[in-house]
């Protein structure tokens, strides 16, 4: 977690990088701060406690001036938020100011060595002893700024993305990437811009180069990009074109941008399916499926791999593949997976799923995935991101930034891929009849049309949000693809909202969830028209035996629940496996209101942060 940025060149510094920050906010906001070297060569920092808008008010009135600058966004792992464990953290002489996203993993030791030789610390931030030790390596070897960081990463375990000024050279920033996304911009001027994703550059640039791990980059304004690693061999810069539009990066008029990409939903599903589904030729297109045909259609098995509402979109992806594509599928949180000494064969097809395409243990689970011989497949939504750059081939989902921390247009986009690739994958493997493919695929395209009705039960989920703010605890139940949905709609509650919210299967509530139920406990169910349906009547009836309040999601024209339950939701009618993608929304809108309601920052929910780059 936590955000960089960077700027050398001939602008003003600070604009560029408070604006930079803003735009990073998401991945961390404990605390904040600058650092510019002004024409007198002066290295100016300010940090504090807070948010971007509370270090905006620190530096009033303060030096902001200067054409080279660093300025961190933090999510504190090591030393709680305050000014003084906030970046950029300063070396023991003044000259160097360092920023860091990542941990290191030894820095007890570093910091101990370095104080047995008198080095001073001002933080309890792991983070410092970067500053430290690099600076300590100059001094005693007499070595240049980039010479030192090349001897220090030796040192260095752990993840960091990291840049570094140099009072003494003010033209140029030194950063380096292990573990932890940094991407450059190439300015007209030979100007820099750096950010940990590309989203505070979209508006001065499109050229970028995304560093890969190892990568020690020097931006020396007026200088060609040079790029090395430690051992200080030359590594190629691989440029590419980002196409992100400022639009997408603002909130378009709406309070908050969870607002805004819940009601993005249709025309980023849209933008999802589209060259990929053609309903007049009746077939899906996958370049991923078409180039690796063979490895996809002959799995074994899949493995999906992911974490928080991508596990979410995981669960509904088991359910897709194994009842269309007849794969056998596991779902796995990244973190267990990853070290569990889980059993992978060559065979098996590992299905990553991120939006940011950068969480650790994703990344590490596609690390242990590879190393056993699997195929490792993408679903990643950030466009070059870590994950597919590491996997052997994937999709995109191409739902746009997504800026709120509380995850919605990324998960109706993940389900919409992952229903597109299986589809794909039953009309290789024949394990679909025909027509039910055709059905299939006219229905999927259908959806954003059905998106836009679902999103007409705002009013009435404003109406009904007052109602719930009262709640300490909340049950969410579904049952087969409503399930997961289920799942989501309480983590969507709890991360905005803060009330605690379970999601479970509707059946097994009565396995020991269903003690809980009183009038105090507001409880959701999915009850939409599909297999189950009259199951799940069947669990709202003991719901409301024991006085709990009903508030059921039905599809539109039912008559039944209406009679059991306090509140109803119509939403239009769909497939059963297509389901989720509609429920979801009138879910993510209550979390919202009740969150508003309750006068919560909704896109900066406490503790919480979008990108989580540390394990
Ligand atoms: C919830 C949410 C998180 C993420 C999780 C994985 O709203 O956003 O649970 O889904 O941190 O992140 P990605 O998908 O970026 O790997």
């Amino acid at each position: 977690m936590c955000g960089i940025v960077g700027y050398v060149g001939k602008k003003n510094a600070y604009s560029i990088l408070i604006s930079g920050l803003k735009r990073l906010e998401y991945r961390g906001y404990d605390s904040a701060g600058v650092a510019m070297i002004n024409v007198q060569s002066e290295l100016n920092i300010y940090k504090t406690k807070g948010k971007v808008d509370d270090l905006v008010a620190f530096c009033d009135e303060k030096d902001t001036t200067g054409t080279i600058g660093i300025a961190h966004t933090r999510w504190a792992t090591h030393g709680e938020p305050s000014s003084k464990n906030a970046h950029p953290h300063v070396s023991a002489s003044g000259r160097l100011a360092l920023i860091h996203n990542g941990i290191i993993e030894n820095y007890i030791t570093l910091k101990e060595k370095l104080i047995d030789r008198g080095v001073q610390f001002r933080s309890v931030t792991d983070s410092e002893v970067l500053v430290q030790l690099i600076e300590y390596i100059m001094q005693s070897n007499e070595l240049d700024l980039l010479e030192a960081v090349q001897v220090a990463l030796h040192q260095v375990i752990g993840a960091y993305a990291i840049a570094i000024l140099d009072r003494e050279h003010p033209d140029t920033i030194v950063c380096a990437r292990q573990s932890s996304p940094l991407v450059v911009g190439l300015g007209k001027d030979h100007d820099y811009y750096l950010a940990s994703d590309a989203s505070p550059i979209a508006e001065y640039t499109d050229k970028v180069v995304y560093l890969n791990d190892g990568d020690i980059a020097v931006l020396q304004y007026g200088k060609t990009l040079k790029m090395v690693n430690k051992d200080n061999e030359t590594q190629q810069p691989k440029v590419k074109q980002i196409d992100v539009s400022l639009g997408q990066l603002e909130k378009g008029g709406y309070p908050y941008f969870m607002l805004k990409e819940i009601f993005e939903q249709p025309e980023c599903l849209r933008d999802c399916m589209r060259g990929r589904i053609n309903v007049e030729s009746n077939r899906i297109s996958l370049s991923a499926v078409i180039d690796y045909r063979e490895k996809l259609i002959n799995a074994r098995r899949i493995i999906i791999v992911a974490c928080g509402t991508s596990w979410h979109a995981g669960l509904i992806g088991k359910q897709l593949f194994e009842s269309l594509c007849r794969i056998p599928v596991e779902v796995e949180y990244a973190s267990e997976f990853r070290y569990r000494n889980p059993v992978i064969f060559p065979d098996d097809v590992v299905i990553a799923i991120s939006q940011s395409g950068e969480t650790a243990d994703t990344l590490a689970a596609i690390e242990l995935a590879s190393k056993s011989g699997a195929f490792v497949f993408g679903v990643c939504n950030a466009i070059g991101a870590s994950i597919p750059r590491q996997t052997q081939t994937g999709v995109y989902i191409h739902v746009g930034p997504e800026i709120g921390v509380a995850s919605t247009k990324a998960f109706t986009g993940q389900v919409t891929t992952l229903s597109m690739l299986a589809l794909c994958l039953a009309q290789e493997r024949k394990s679909i009849p025909a027509a039910m493919y055709q059905e299939m695929i006219k229905e999927l395209a259908s959806i954003p049309e059905k998106l836009e009705l679902a999103l007409r039960t705002n009013k009435q989920i404003e109406q009904l949000a007052p109602i719930f703010t009262y709640a300490k605890n909340c049950l969410y139940l579904g049952r087969g693809y409503n399930y997961p949905v289920a799942l989501e709609g309480a983590l969507k509650l709890k991360e905005i909202s803060y009330i605690h919210a379970e999601g479970y299967p509707a059946a097994e509530m009565k396995h020991g969830p269903i003690a809980l139920i009183d009038s105090e406990m507001p409880v959701f169910v999915i009850a939409t028209r599909d297999r189950l349906y009259d199951k799940v009547i069947s669990n709202i009836q003991e719901v409301r035996a024991r006085g709990g309040r009903v508030t059921a999601l039905v599809t539109e024209g039912d008559e039944q629940i209406s009679k059991l339950a306090d509140y109803v939701i119509e939403l239009p009618d769909t497939l059963e496996c297509f389901q989720p993608l509609i429920a979801s929304i009138p879910l993510q809108l209550l979390a919202y209101h009740i969150a508003v309601c309750k006068g919560k920052d909704v896109d900066r929910p406490r503790n919480l942060a979008k990108s989580v780059t540390v394990e």
